[in-house]
């Protein structure tokens, strides 16, 4: 028997590195899959010098080795384990080997002797039958018992049988058929026997307690945000707005240009925000892009997109997410929803803008609160507003939140710059309008008296049902 220096039969304790008795039972499960091996080797050869000599010999035998090596040198807690093992792997081999030499050359001369050795046998396959746990191991052990090629049968026939003397031939040749039929009938039982307890196991999980109580499932609630986008739009719509949306990837030319911000204005300083790579089309030409996209840092785009498509009158507001290039604070993020809103029309004027604020205030608020219009610039109205509302917290007395002014800022207005009409072939002589433009984020804000903006995206359950 060749052993290689990593033959785990000549190492010894503690170099095995086996702790346990789990450690100890793979130790045996390769040996005996290492015998098995070379066994089936042996029987394609007709050769079993060898293996006889590795497994079985009285020399340097395996399963001497096994107590030189190991069994001596083990910690005493895993000897017993060893011990068992190793007779189990001993009576493992002597069995799959008594079957490769003669009755006679074992000493077995008569048939009552012959007939101790089948019965031997018997009580062995039932044990190892009894042992499969599934269909697994059922075909494995089939095989090692009834392998037409090299099942313990088949070298019972032709190591027992075929050169029994004619005397004990019928015993030899009865006892075998009789052990044939023992395995086969054995290995069905058991068979049925595992097949039914895992039907039972399939229907005992299958089966329905229709006892039980149905699963409850927590019903969510709407997020603060869209409560207030749902807000907005009921009070709006209640007004004759209509509701549109528009892309978040948006070009240069509607997010600013047509908005009357041109290429180095100013007011394109707090509204720096992520470009999109060029489209494939224009790259492939070798050219870098005129107007990369970027995500759009306000809604007021759509007021271009929607004059275009449609003459006055226009009466729509615009729910939706915007983008800058902001780095994430309590009052800050690089996402955030406002909603738009534009109304234009013949004769549309001061008076009805102040009184549409006001009317959305009071609606959004409660009735006590009170509005006032500050000056403000944005480059596409004319005159511009921020929309202020007296303190929700203090009634307008004075406290922290609207820092002792009575005051807070709401959102930015204003009556549509007519250079914007210019854009949209409008006829600024003809008609007028307002917009504006709310951060839903704020306006939730100052309605819950919530200070930190990351709290709306951080999906805390304990935030969230605050608002259920
Ligand atoms: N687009 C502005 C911003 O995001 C807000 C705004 C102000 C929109 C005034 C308007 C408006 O329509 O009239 O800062």
């Amino acid at each position: 028997m060749p052993s290689s220096s990593a033959d785990t039969t000549l190492l010894d304790f503690p170099s095995l590195g086996v702790r346990d008795a789990v450690g100890v039972q793979l130790l045996f499960t390769s040996l005996r899959a290492r015998f098995i091996a070379e066994l089936a080797r042996a029987a394609e050869a007709h050769d079993w010098q060898l293996i006889l000599k590795t497994w079985q010999g009285p020399g340097a035998t395996i399963p001497v080795r096994v107590r030189g090596n190991w069994i001596q040198n083990a910690p005493e807690e895993l000897r017993l384990a060893l011990l068992r093992e190793n007779e189990e792997l001993i009576g493992f081999i002597n069995l799959r080997l008594g079957v490769t030499q003669t009755l006679q050359e074992q000493g077995l001369t008569s048939g009552e002797m012959a007939r101790a050795r089948f019965a031997t046998l018997q009580s062995i396959a039932d044990r190892e039958i009894q042992e499969c746990r599934d269909e697994v191991d059922l075909g494995l052990t089939k095989i090692a018992w009834l392998g037409r090629r090299s099942g313990l049968i088949t070298h019972i026939t032709s190591n027992w049988l075929k050169p029994s003397p004619s005397e004990l031939k019928r015993a030899v040749g009865q006892a075998l058929n009789e052990l044939k039929a023992h395995v086969e009938a054995t290995l069905e039982s058991r068979r049925a026997a595992i097949e039914d307890s895992a039907e039972k196991t399939a229907l005992a999980r299958e089966r329905e307690d229709l006892s039980l109580p149905g699963v409850v499932r927590a019903l969510g609630s709407r997020h603060p945000l869209r409560q207030t986008f749902e807000e907005i739009e009921r009070i709006f719509l209640s007004l004759g707005y209509s509701v549109v949306a528009g892309p978040e990837m948006e070009t240069p030319y509607y997010n600013f240009e047509a908005l009357n911000i041109p290429e180095h204005h100013p007011a394109r300083d707090n509204m720096d925000t992520f470009y999109m790579a060029a489209p494939l089309a224009e790259s492939a030409q070798g050219k870098p892009p005129a107007s990369p996209l970027l995500l759009r840092t306000h809604t007021s785009p759509m007021q271009v997109r929607t004059m275009e498509k449609q003459p006055p009158p226009v009466r729509i507001i615009v729910p939706g997410k915007v983008y800058r290039r902001d780095n994430p604070d309590a009052t800050h993020g690089f996402m955030f929803q406002q909603v738009e809103g534009l109304a234009v029309d013949t004769d549309i004027t001061f008076c009805d803008f102040k009184g549409t604020v006001e009317y959305f205030v009071r609606e959004f608020l409660g009735p006590k609160v009170k509005t006032r219009l500050r000056p403000s610039y944005f480059p596409f109205t004319e005159p511009s507003v921020e929309v202020d509302a007296t303190c929700v917290f203090c009634g307008g007395k004075g406290c922290n939140v609207c820092k002792q002014s009575g005051w807070i800022e709401l959102f930015g207005a204003g009556m549509v710059d007519p250079a914007v009409y210019g854009f949209v072939n409008y006829d600024a002589k003809k008609f007028s309008g307002f917009a504006f433009g709310m951060g839903v984020e704020r306006l939730t804000q100052l309605k819950y008296n919530i200070n930190d903006l990351q709290l709306y995206f951080q999906n805390d359950v304990r935030f969230l049902r605050q608002f259920a």
